[in-house]
């Protein structure tokens, strides 16, 4: 295992790949609305990335990945596919997944949920599935084994009876998209695995949530998830940096609290 330690002039440019991130999130909101198409998301983010922010959409050509975002509608858990003939319908539930490039070449890494008019069963799993983000965010700091991240990612979803995704994880990021360690959400690790966190590590968390079963499956396009049993799934993510006393979310947008954290 061999996890980056970033050193002080990586982290600013972490620092603003994760604040990029996070401004494309509060640029496309206001666009996600019932009838327009994922294909037109991913043009808006693009064009914004591209233009805007003079950075590069990570996912554009990724391991061939045919678009610049993914975008995950009810039952897909990851990495659906933008597409102008798929429009967003009243009682939907889709994640947007952003990752930025930046000029100077590191990644930022974000994602988040929205509920197109009502869905009382989408509106409790997307706020359960963001609290087990936040209550995995909390736990970090130097020292801290991975595996208790997965531990309150897995007793919160479950007390509230959803099951983990164990198909897909998070990881570690930096000038590499994807890089060590991977961010299992599940009580499942290996244990060479499950390293401590340092300072100046930075990763990823994003579970992915279900209301029914874990297992997942990949359709035909070789990249959409979707759950076996095509129940709702749901996913947040940010990218952190592990500090000297805690955690900083490199990511955080305007409009998110994250007075819970204490450092
Ligand atoms: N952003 C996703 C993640 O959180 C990865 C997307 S890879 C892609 O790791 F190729 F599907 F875009
Ligand atoms: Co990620
Ligand atoms: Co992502």
């Amino acid at each position: 295992m061999n996890v980056s330690i970033k050193t002080a002039d990586e982290i600013v440019k972490m620092r603003e790949a994760g604040k990029q991130a996070a401004r494309v999130l509060e640029m496309i909101t206001p666009h996600v609305q019932a009838g327009v198409s994922t294909g037109e998301l991913d043009r808006l983010c693009h064009d914004f990335i591209v233009n805007e922010l003079g950075s590069v959409p990570a996912p554009l050509n990724y391991h061939g990945f045919p678009k610049s975002i993914c975008t995950s509608i009810n039952h897909v858990v990851c990495h659906g596919i933008p597409d102008d003939a798929k429009k967003l319908k009243k009682g939907d539930v889709m994640n947007i997944d952003i990752t930025v490039k930046t000029a100077d070449g590191y990644h930022g890494d974000t994602s988040k949920m929205f509920i197109i008019g009502e869905s009382i069963q989408g509106e409790r799993l997307a706020r359960i599935t963001q609290e087990c983000l936040y209550k995995s965010i909390a736990e970090v700091k130097p020292g801290v084994r991975l595996s208790q991240l997965a531990r309150v990612i897995q007793q919160h979803a479950e007390a509230n009876g959803y099951s983990v995704v164990r198909d897909f994880c998070g990881h570690g990021i930096g000038a590499v998209f994807h890089e060590e360690p991977q961010v299992l959400h599940y009580d499942g690790y290996a244990p060479e695995a499950d390293i401590a966190l340092e300072e100046g590590m930075c990763f990823t968390i994003e579970p992915m949530i279900n209301v029914g079963d874990h297992r997942t499956k990949v359709l035909r396009d070789n990249w959409t998830a979707v759950t076996k049993d095509k129940s709702l799934s749901a996913q947040w993510e940010h990218t952190l940096l592990v500090t000297a006393t805690g955690v900083e979310v490199l990511t955080v947008r305007d409009e998110e609290d994250l007075s819970f954290l204490s450092n």
